[in-house]
């Protein structure tokens, strides 16, 4: 059964808002965790829909770049594609141009996903680099203190795609994931460390996302159809970042504000 889970969704005229909205999140995400626990720990997703907050986050003339403790961060991926870090494809070489490569974060405290690798091999080996550098013991699993994803439009997140065999997954860490559908292999965080996450958020945006948005929040709940239905965490709580286009098939929420609530049993 599903985990009850509180959903905030906020609504922005434009991508670009969005992506505003969520580079102040990630900083105060950074702060607030190195402020409690000493570190932070942030998965992030790739795609192209992030790629303009990793701009602002390295941008010198926003406040951002300033504010996030680099020295005390890692950062890792929810998921990559089976290709080198150089490909256009690249999940790490687009966060890498658009972000990396301009601010001072530490390359040990980078752990990128292996693309190029067997993607079995890749998986394996960044499940390993996850344990060690949270210092896991057994059979502990990771809490990321954010967790950053987003959707595609036929319901997937991270690279848990529709009737794929990595939804099964509920034992690892990471696994390596056939897509049929996409001909190729993906390597993805599963659901249960996704769902342990302090803070998740989705970054969703565009009018081509806006059905199947509708669909994975208020339709029936069928997570090997729509993926992004499973993503319920631990925490109770879920935060979504939308443009105004990708919203236009949710509840309009009450008294012109912009931030709308539901409650999923
Ligand atoms: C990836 C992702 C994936 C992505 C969605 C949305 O590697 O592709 O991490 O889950 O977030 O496909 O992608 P867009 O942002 O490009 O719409």
């Amino acid at each position: 059964m599903p985990r009850p889970v509180n959903i905030t969704y906020r609504i922005f005229p434009t991508p670009d808002a969005v992506a505003h909205a969520g580079a102040h999140l990630f900083a105060n995400a950074a702060a607030s965790a190195v402020q409690t626990r000493g570190r932070a720990r942030i998965a992030i997703s790739g795609g192209t829909t992030p790629e303009a907050m990793f701009a602002l986050l390295a941008d010198p003339a926003q406040p951002f770049l300033k504010q996030i403790p680099w020295d005390k961060l890692d950062l890792y991926w929810v998921d990559e594609r089976s290709v080198p870090p150089t490909d256009a494809d690249s999940n790490y070489r687009m966060t890498n141009e658009a972000m990396l490569s301009k601010v001072p974060l530490p390359t040990a405290q980078i752990h990128r996903i292996e693309g190029e690798l067997d993607p079995e091999v890749a998986a394996a080996r960044y499940e390993s680099a996850i344990r060690n550098s949270f210092k896991l013991e057994g059979a502990e699993t990771p809490t990321f203190d954010l967790v950053l994803l987003g959707m595609g439009d036929d319901g997937h997140t991270a690279s848990l795609f529709p009737h794929t065999e990595a939804i099964n997954n509920l034992t690892d860490i990471a696994t390596a994931n056939r897509v049929p559908q996409k001909d190729t292999w993906r390597i993805t965080l599963t659901w249960p460390v996704i769902n342990q996450g302090r803070e998740v958020v989705f970054l969703i945006e565009g009018a081509d996302k806006a059905q199947v948005l509708h669909d994975v929040l208020l339709g029936p709940y069928q997570p090997d159809t729509f993926p992004s239905q499973i993503i319920r965490p631990a925490s109770g709580r879920l935060t979504l970042l939308l443009d105004s286009a990708a919203a236009s098939k949710l509840p309009v929420p009450e008294n012109g504000e912009t931030t709308g609530t539901l409650e999923l049993k």
